[in-house]
Order: C-alpha cells, then structure tokens, then sequence
C-alpha cells in the first residue's frame, strides 16, 4: 500500500519504516541558503504575495534540539565509526553554525534512510553549491565510498540574472549512492526525432525496408590478438586486424540474419546498425535536457520547490523496477509520488507541511483508483486538539487549508496581524475579493470578533471568516451576526460579514456560507478578458 506522512521525517522513518524496506530513495530537503526558507504561496492577488509561511524556519539553526542529535548520533549503535569521526571533526571547525547545524540534521536522517533501503536499493540527495561539498563526504561515510555513483548536474534554470559579481549558479547536484554493489539500475536514452534518426541511419535495406547505418567490424589494430577471427573471402584474408566476434560467433550471427553485414564496393564487411534496434543517445550525469518549471507549466502548483515530473521519471526509471518501493522523505508538493504513481510504483511520501501534504492530496485526487494510507492528518475533532497541541502553525496551517482550501499566511517577521489565511472570490462584476482567516486554536472572546472586522476594514475585505477549535458562547454568535451580511455585488445572494466556523462543523461535514472560491485570479482575469463569455458565476470555479 502506498503511503503518504504528514510530520517529522525522522519520527516517522522510526517509527512506521521497516529496516531493509525501500527500494529508492529521493531527498530534496531545503538547502541551507542564507535566506530563511519560505513556502510561497500561488500569489492568487496578483500581487507580491503577502502570503508566505515559514514553514520550518528553525529546522537548521543550531539550537538545544540540534545539540541533542548531535550527541544522539556520536553515540547511535547503528552509525559507523567513521562517520561519528567525521561528526567530530566537523564540529571542531564548523563549530554550532547553521551548516553545522543543517549536517547534523541531515546525517542523522541519513544514517536512519541507510538503514531503510534495501541491498539493492539506491539513494539520491538533491541539493546545491551551498552544501554538497559537505554532503558528499557525509554520504561516503554513510554508504561506503565505493557506493559512491554518480554526481548529476542539473540545469535548474535557464535565467541569466542572478549576479553581476560572478557566473551566475544555473545547476543543482543530485549525489547518487547506492547500498552495495549489487543495485539496481537501467540505463536511460533519449529518443531521437525523425530527423535525427534518419541523418543516424541514412540507408534503407531492400530487402527488409529497415533503416540502418554501418561501422567498422574490426576492432582497433590494439585489440588485434592472435586467436581472433579475419574474414576470408575465399582464400584473400582481407583484414589484419582484430575482429570484433570470434569467426564461429560471425557465421552464427550470419545465419541468423543473412543481412547483417554490410559489403562494401571494395568487398570489405561492416556491421549493421539498425534504427529500430537503436534505443537512443545514452544519457550522462549532466542533465541539460530538463526543462525547469514554466510558470505556466500545467503541472505547476505553486509550491516554491517543487521539482518536474520528468526529472523525478528519470532517476524512477533509472534505480526502480515496477512495482518497487520509492520513498521520499521532503516529498514536498509529491512530485516523486506523481512520477512514481505514473510509473507503476509504491511510494511512501513525508512532509513536515501541511499545506505540501495537501497538495499532494489533491494531484493525488486526479488518478482514477490511487490506493494509499495517510498518516498524522486529522481524521477526527480529538486529532485536531492534538494537532494544536503539537504545533500551533502546524495546527493553523492544517485548519486553512485542509478546511476551507485557503492558502495559509505568516507574515514575514512572524508577528501577528490577525491573518492567517485568505480566499478569493469573483463578484457577478468581476470584480475581486478576498476573505480574511483567522484560526483560533485555544480560547476566543467577543472582542477577538471585533479585532478581526478591523483588520478586514483596514485589507479593504468584505468577508472574515474565524475557524475554530472551540464552540463559540452565545455572546459570540450574536457578536458575529451583528456584524450584518454584505450583498454579493451584481447579484441577490447575501453572506454573513462575519462568520464563525468550528473545527466540529468541519467533522460534521457543514459547510462555511462563503461565495465559490475555488478558481484562481489567473482564471479570473482570462474570463475578464472575455476568453470565455459565458463564466459561471459567483466565483470563478
Ligand atoms: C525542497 S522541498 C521539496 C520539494 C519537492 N521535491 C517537490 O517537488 O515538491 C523540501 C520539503 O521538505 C519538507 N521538510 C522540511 N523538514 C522536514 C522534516 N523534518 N520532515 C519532513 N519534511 C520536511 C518541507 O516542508 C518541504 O516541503
């Protein structure tokens, strides 16, 4: 069964992975820029997005937490010596940075993924400049430097604007290691175009109408040995060089097709190559052939990170068979998932986001019959106490878009405004709102009701919506109604300026009275551009 994580990657590699498991492994954890690492929502405004959460800002600076795994991996029974060395060393001069900080979280996810795959498994980290230096040797301590594969490069992007004071970074490293020497892999090839394959094998048999080119049978005068074959035709030895088969292999190989070789006009053989024989140029460890994502690429979701389908297909086709295990433990938006869906695999996807686990929800809804457990979503009103137990943003984030769909807001300094999601909507004259959210995950009073209409007076909002954990008191519900109802411009239906929604009424499959949000501004400006002149409306959906 598939399986898709919302939590903590090494939590859940401990607790609900088995040893030995895991046919491929795929991580793309964030990178250790300078920048805290942001997810930046799909910007439905038009406008820069004020719409950014910091989703795991803490996650690699070196804090009490880090300072724990640090002395939990020096002292893990599963962890090589080596690499418990290497740990060491690092420190001395890396000291408690945030690198320091990023290489302990990653090793000891490393060290547990390791553990995970199986013999023939393979393991793949996508990363960058920043760090794969350190990277690389933490994976030679962790899988043996003779497992070590290959360095891919991938071209990212093809933008040139990045620095004036250097060349400009246009690659990301993806290290390739696998668990031992035995280990899955399938050469991959690109197909040519008609052209190119004409050009390649520009002559046709008349015999059999197949397309082929020739090359030389002889091997070069070097390989010449003793034992080896000449062609004799007749008595004349025609060539003294080494041959490429051995002269029972060549009258073999003849019998079986009578045209595999190729005479010249000078009474020379050459060998055969047929064009639908040829699997394609062989790829290398630079992948320049990728294209990055198109902002108006279809599978775009709007996650800052997220990676194509194509080069994910790769790396599956390459280290998988049908029907293995790919594991991706920062699985994001679930572009692995998607590829290893399309692929035929199983797949297990972890993210620590909800708004990530979401999406893949929902990329996941268009497949006919996906079968897959998920784990640490709320299923009930008493996991989502839980969950605001766990984590207030978790909790926040879960409630606005797992509820109502919104997109989730942090402000950039983490301070509070009051907002921590929107929605849009399209009014009957095209014009555009949003509704501001608000999630209360502990008590609530009149006057947060009143805080919320001006915060929506001051964003210029006609709707506000509260969700939240606990049921409100009569007070507040005559708070909320008094607030009135705001007519949708241009047409009859009116909603309530303020309304409050629980967490119950959510489990109880009610739903909040707020116009159709479900379409995009994208969408919305093409019907504006009168694209489509029959919209249906309110909303856009
Ligand atoms: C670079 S993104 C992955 C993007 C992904 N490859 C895609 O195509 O969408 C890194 C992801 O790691 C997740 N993450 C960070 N720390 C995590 C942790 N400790 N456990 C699980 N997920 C984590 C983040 O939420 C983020 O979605």
């Amino acid at each position: 069964m598939n399986e898709l994580y919302y939590g903590d990657n090494l939590d859940v590699l401990r607790e609900k992975i088995p040893d030995g498991s895991v046919d491929l492994i795929y991580l793309d954890p964030p990178f250790n820029s300078q920048r805290s690492y942001n997810v930046i929502f799909k910007d439905k405004s038009g406008r820069q997005p004020a719409s950014q959460v910091d989703a795991f800002e803490d996650t690699w600076r070196w804090t009490p937490n880090t300072g724990k795994i640090f002395d939990e991996l020096i002292h893990l029974d599963y962890a090589s010596h080596q690499l418990k060395q290497l740990m060491l060393a690092f420190k001395q001069f890396l000291s408690t940075s945030d690198m320091m900080a990023y290489l302990t979280m990653m090793a000891i996810r490393l060290v547990e993924l390791h553990k995970r795959l199986k013999g023939t498994g393979g393991l793949y980290l996508h990363c960058d400049s920043t760090a794969s230096h350190y990277l690389k040797i933490l994976l030679d301590h962790i899988f043996g430097i003779q497992n070590y594969r290959n360095e891919i490069i991938w071209k990212r992007t093809l933008g040139h604007h990045l620095s004036t004071k250097s060349f400009d970074r246009m690659n990301d490293t993806i290290l390739f290691y696998s668990k031992g020497e035995k280990y899955t892999f399938h050469s991959q090839y690109e197909e040519l175009s008609e052209d190119e394959i004409n050009e390649k094998f520009p002559h046709i048999e008349s015999e059999t109408g197949r397309r082929f080119t020739h090359e030389k049978l002889e091997q070069s005068s070097n390989a010449y040995s003793k034992g080896e074959v000449r062609i004799i035709q007749g008595k004349k030895v025609i060539s003294n060089l080494g041959w490429r088969w051995q002269q029972d292999t060549f009258y073999t190989r003849l019998a079986e097709n009578p045209y595999l070789i190729y005479w010249t006009k000078k009474g020379r053989p050459r060998y055969k190559r047929y064009a639908d024989e040829y699997l394609g140029r062989k790829y290398g460890n630079l992948w320049d052939d990728l294209m990055p994502m198109g902002s108006q690429d279809r599978e775009r979701q709007g996650y800052q990170t997220q990676k194509t389908v194509a080069l994910m297909e790769r790396i599956i086709k390459a280290s998988s068979n049908e029907d293995d295990t790919v594991l991706d433990p920062f699985c994001g938006c679930g572009t692995t998932i998607i590829a290893a869906e399309m692929l035929g695999r199983r797949w297990i996807g972890i993210d620590i986001t909800y708004y990530a686990v979401g999406l893949v929800k929902d990329r996941l809804s268009k497949f006919t019959n996906v079968q897959y457990t998920e784990t640490g979503i709320p299923k009930s009103y008493e996991d989502a106490v839980q969950l605001a137990k766990t984590s207030k943003f978790q909790f926040e984030a879960w409630a606005v878009y797992a509820l109502v769909k919104g997109q989730p807001f942090k402000s950039k300094g983490g301070g509070d405004t009051g907002i921590d999601g929107f929605l849009y909507f399209t009014d009957y004259e095209r014009k555009h709102h949003k509704v501001i959210i608000e999630v209360k995950g502990g008590d609530y009073k009149p006057k947060d009701i009143r805080a919320l209409k001006q915060v929506m007076d001051r964003e210029g909002s006609p709707l506000g919506l509260i969700i939240a954990l606990e049921e409100p008191t009569r007070g507040m519900i005559a708070e909320a109604a008094g607030m009135g109802r705001w007519k949708l411009p241009g047409g009859r239906t009116d909603y309530p300026v303020l309304q409050i929604y629980t967490i119950k009424n959510y489990f109880d499959k009610l739903k909040p009275d707020i116009p159709d949000t479900s379409g995009t501004l994208q969408e919305a400006k093409k019907l504006i551009r009168g694209k489509d002149k029959h919209p249906k409306l309110p909303g856009i959906g």
